[in-house]
């Protein structure tokens, strides 16, 4: 069975297809056939062994991917489901070793599939389950009301686009940042206001809301920059483990989306966000897995608007 992933950690090019045995099912889980895989942020720092020395399995080859779809190809002992055999799912990994995203032959626990939004490609529905989930736990932690103002940063962004979207259902008035070039698209995603990106975007959220605002998501990773657009008493969701500096009355909790890895009760309700044209979903390209590494050169290049998909 192919993978995408690499022998020795290194830059995309270290990126090569593999040949990588089946994986055992085991009670509770699925088989998928993955045709469809997301290139993340996150995949790159697996791929130049940022993260090996927190994975348990210390060999090659490791695969990086943490969203996929395809097709539901095995079902485990004990697992209680209404998806059949052969139906079009998708999934989200929580990668260790040669066990990733990025490969045709992918096992995972029932409760991190859901079925594919009707009408959707694979390679559009690979692209909702990470970015979606981890927005869905980040607005869960924040539980603002109705009516109470959101900021987000990194909008035009796969996590910080479906922050707004769901947000905006959930009656939350959203103040979004945005480049001159990605202002119209912001909009299009539903955000109320839309401030200029940049290092100072708190600045420009505290002019339209000069006592701050209730709670941000933090998309762009400027962690400490983006305090003083929050109100005392405010809340804060980061995305790659800052905590705050203490120094005001915030809430400052990172989001880890692996909390939400088996919430299949909240994947199918992202399917149905989707379904009901709340969540839209962005591709940039599908791109063959032969081509894997070009997947990781584009997107560390940046600016790239939708999900890069690896293509089985
Ligand atoms: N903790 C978790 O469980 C979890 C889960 C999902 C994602 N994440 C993390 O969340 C972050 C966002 O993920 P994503 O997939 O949404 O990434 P993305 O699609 O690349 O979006 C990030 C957005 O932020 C913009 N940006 C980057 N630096 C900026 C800056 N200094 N000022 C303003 N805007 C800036 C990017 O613009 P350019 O493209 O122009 O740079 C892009 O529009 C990543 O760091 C990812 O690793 C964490």
């Amino acid at each position: 069975m192919r993978a995408v992933g690499v022998t020795e950690f290194g830059g995309p090019e270290a990126l090569h297809v593999l040949d990588v045995p089946d994986e055992p099912l085991g009670k509770g889980q699925v088989r998928l056939r993955v045709s469809a895989a997301t290139a993340n942020p996150t995949d790159t720092f697996c791929r130049n062994g940022s993260y090996a020395h927190r994975d348990p399995v210390k060999e090659f080859p490791y695969v990086p991917g943490m969203d996929v779809a395809g097709v539901l190809a095995e079902i485990g002992p004990g697992v209680e489901t209404d998806l059949a055999v052969g139906e079009p799912v998708m999934g989200i990994v929580v990668p260790t070793g040669a066990h990733g995203g990025y490969r045709e032959d992918l096992v995972l626990p029932i409760g991190s599939v859901a079925r594919v939004p009707a009408g959707c490609s694979d390679v559009e529905a690979a692209t909702l389950p990470m970015n979606g989930l981890t927005a869905r736990l980040a607005l869960d932690r924040l539980a603002l009301r109705p009516g109470q103002v959101l900021a987000v940063t990194g909008a035009a962004g796969a996590f910080g686009g479906y922050v707004v979207q769901l947000a905006k259902a959930e009656g939350l008035t959203v103040v979004a940042d945005a480049s001159e070039a990605d202002e119209e698209l912001v909009r299009e995603l539903g955000a109320d206001v839309v401030v200029r990106r940049g290092a100072d975007v708190a600045d420009r959220i505290r002019e339209r809301y000069p006592d701050g605002v209730d709670g941000l998501a933090d998309g762009s990773v400027q962690d400490a920059a983006v305090l003083p657009a929050v109100k005392d008493g405010g809340v804060v969701a980061t995305v790659r483990g800052y905590e705050g500096d203490g120094q005001r009355d915030l809430r400052v909790f990172p989001v880890w989306v692996r909390q939400y890895a088996e919430e299949g009760g909240k994947l199918d309700g992202l399917r149905e966000a989707v379904e009901k044209g709340i969540v839209t979903l962005r591709v940039a390209a599908a791109i063959p897995a032969e081509q894997g590494a070009e997947a990781h050169r584009r997107l560390e290049a940046g600016g790239v608007r939708g999900r890069l998909v690896i293509t089985f």
